[in-house]
This record gives C-alpha cells, sequence and structure tokens, in this order.
C-alpha cells in the first residue's frame, strides 16, 4: 500500500505517542544487550527470563498513566506472556495494547562499521526486507518503528560528513519505507556522549546532523505529521570535567531544536543516553520548563533510565518490587514532561548508566 493510504492512521498514531504528560518505554535492547543487563543482577539470559522480565514490565499496574507507547525487540512482539505464578498468558503485546499503550518494534538491525569513515564511525543496518518485516509487525499490532543510528564526535574529527549522510539517509529511507506499511517511524539519530568535547561543540555537530536528517526526510517525501524526532539532548562529553546545569542543558537542547526541527513534526521523545535515572528526569524537567508553549510536544523515550531500578529490584523473581520502581520512574517521568518533577521525589537508583559505545 502507498504512503497516501496511510496518513490518517500514521498522524493518528503519532499523536497517541505524543499525549501530554505521557512518554516511551524502550524496552527493545537486542539479546546481546539485555543480557547484559542480567548479568549485571545475576540472571542468566535465557529466553524464559526475557520472557519473564517483559512480562513483568506488561503487566505493571498504571503504567498507562505514564506512558503511551512501548518499543518491542522482535522476539518479544510474538512472544507470549507468563504470569508472575509462571502461568502462560497472552501475547506480550497484546497486555500493552491494551491497556491503551501503542507497541513500536526496533526494526533497525544494529550498527556496521563504516567502509571510508574515521575509526569508530558506524552506519545501522536493516533497509533489506524491511517492508516486509514491518507489514508482519503491523499485523501482529505494532503500530511505530524505531531505527537508531549513531554518531561519535572524536578528536580525530568525528562525525564525517560521509557518517552525517549515510547515517541522515538510512534514517530517512527507513522512515519511508515503514510509513509506506503504516508504521510511524521513530527518527534517531543518537550522538553519543564518549569524549571530551564541550556543550559548543555537541550543539554545533548535533544542528548539522539534524539539519541533513530533515533534509533526507523531505527527499524521501517522508510524512513528517506521522513522525517522531527521538534525539539526544544536548550534552558536553562525559569526559568534562563537571555535569551542565539543567538550566544550560535546556538552553543549548531547545536552540538546537529551534533551529532545525520543523514544528510539523508532532514530538520529540528524548533518549536517555547513559544519564543517570534521576539526570534523565532532571534534564527533561528543565527543558520543559524553560519552554512553554512548545511546539512540539516534549517527552521521553528512556530505556536504561526507565528500567534501571526496576532490574535491580526484579532480580529475577520480585515481579512486584520491580513494578513499583519501573513506576516511580515513569511517574518521574511522566511529571518531567509537564516541567512539575521535584527532583529526589520518586526514588531511583544512582548507578552511572554510561557505557562508552554503547549498542542496543
Ligand atoms: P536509552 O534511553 O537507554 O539511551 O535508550 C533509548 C533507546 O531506545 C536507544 O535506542
Amino acid at each position: 500500500m502507498s504512503l497516501e493510504n496511510h496518513r490518517d492512521e500514521l498522524a493518528t498514531t503519532a499523536c497517541a505517542l505524543a499525549t501530554p504528560a505521557k512518554g516511551l518505554l524502550a524496552a527493545d535492547e537486542s539479546t546481546a544487550t539485555i543480557g547484559k543487563r542480567f548479568a549485571a543482577i545475576g540472571v542468566e539470559n535465557s529466553e524464559d527470563h526475557r520472557r519473564a522480565y517483559r512480562s513483568l514490565l506488561a503487566t505493571t499496574p498504571g503504567l498507562d498513566e505514564h506512558i503511551s507507547g512501548v518499543i518491542l525487540y522482535e522476539e518479544t512482539l510474538y512472544q507470549d506472556s507468563v504470569s508472575a505464578e509462571g502461568t502462560p498468558g497472552p501475547p506480550i503485546v497484546d497486555l500493552f495494547a491494551n491497556q491503551g499503550i501503542v507497541p513500536g518494534i526496533k526494526v533497525d538491525q544494529g550498527l556496521d562499521s563504516l567502509a571510508g569513515g574515521l575509526p569508530g564511525e558506524s552506519w545501522c543496518t536493516g533497509l533489506q526486507g524491511l517492508q516486509q518485516r514491518s507489514a508482519r509487525a503491523y499485523d501482529r499490532g505494532a503500530r511505530f518503528a524505531k531505527w537508531r543510528a549513531v554518531l561519535t564526535i572524536t578528536a580525530e574529527g568525528a562525525p564525517s560528513e560521509l557518517a552525517v549522510r549515510e547515517n541522515a539517509w538510512g534514517l530517512a529511507r527507513y522512515a519511508r519505507s515503514v510509513q509506506e506499511q503504516g508504521l510511524v517511524p521513530i527518527v534517531e539519530p543518537e550522538i553519543l556522549m564518549d569524549g571530551g568535547h564541550d556543550i559548543e561543540t555537541t550543539a554545533a555537530v548535533q544542528e548539522w546532523v539534524l539539519r541533513t536528517v530533515y533534509e533526507a526526510l523531505s527527499s524521501n517525501g517522508v510524512f513528517l505529521e506521522g513522525s517522531v524526532l527521538k534525539p539526544s539532548m544536548t550534552l558536553p562529553g562525559m569526559g568534562c570535567a563537571s555535569p551542565p546545569s539543567p538550566d544550560l542543558v535546556a538552553e543549548f537542547t531547545l536552540r538546537t531544536l529551534e533551529r532545525t526541527v520543523p514544528v510539523s513534526v508532532p514530538a520529540i521523545l528524548f533518549l536517555s543516553g547513559g544519564l543517570s535515572e534521576e539526570e534523565a528526569s532532571v534534564y527533561l524537567n528543565g527543558i520543559r520548563r524553560a519552554i512553554s508553549p512548545a511546539p512540539w510536544h516534549l517527552g521521553f523515550s528512556y530505556g536504561r533510565a526507565l528500567q534501571q531500578s526496576c532490574l535491580k529490584h526484579w532480580a529475577g523473581h520480585d515481579v512486584a518490587a520491580g513494578q513499583e520502581a519501573l513506576l516511580a520512574r515513569a511517574r518521574a517521568n511522566g511529571q518531567a514532561a509537564q516541567g512539575f518533577y521535584r527532583p529526589g521525589s520518586e526514588p531511583s537508583d544512582g548507578t552511572p548508566l554510561f557505557e562508552a559505545n554503547y549498542s542496543y
């Protein structure tokens, strides 16, 4: 089917993801990545444990009050749930959808090194067979998709022009392809926090990246009203001496977005990118407070910053404790998305979540 047939549906889905006071739960860790999370809590990375953990997420009472959509990994989209007592249940995707949480699917197939690029640069794979996989995901209940392209800032001069162009073009080809199958594309050009660069450098690079992304989306005829942007916040490299103030992050992030993101894009949902749970909430709160009204819905699409406490409290067996911890961070971010979050008012795990050269 062509994009024309899906316009209304795409705009409606994007609008649902942009519900005020809500954001996305990114639970689409690849099998290798969830394995690292499980290893940290001493849980074996088996299919049964992944099923149990993702069932916990899907059955959290009241999660829909703060979460508008969930990004799933392919295994989870086609997986049945299990109850806390161990009895088989309905498909995990239905548990989310039945409480009004829109299911989405990670469709990229990971990063590969960029031939001709600078050391460490990557391109994002997954265009092959994308239309067929998207159609199948739609039939299973998915209504949006995610594709994570990654750019680095290095002393050797990255990102190169080649990396910026290739990653922008890949995002645009992906966005057009999934829209033709009725899925709203989450456009995610992540700029890693690795490095010792200052916030001005990040802002200049991010402006360049976002401008190039929106040019590529336009060249591919992507329907912006039926798309969502998932950027990193404009932050200095992790190697910088002290963390920036929320006011500074808000100032640079909003300046960058105002200069580059068309107002026809309904929502900007930030990734957490290695910020701690509390930092991710506090910075989002600062961004939201610094602009009112904003031309787009501003919210979150957090993976690590929503799940860290949950994983630790669950520890492979305590479903209720895991759910309570997840709900606390979801509530904190729901408030931050309105600029109402009072720092420290919800429990969080202080573990630094930054990991060099993170893959999803
Ligand atoms: P983090 O919030 O852990 O950065 O993950 C969000 C995400 O979906 C990255 O692709």
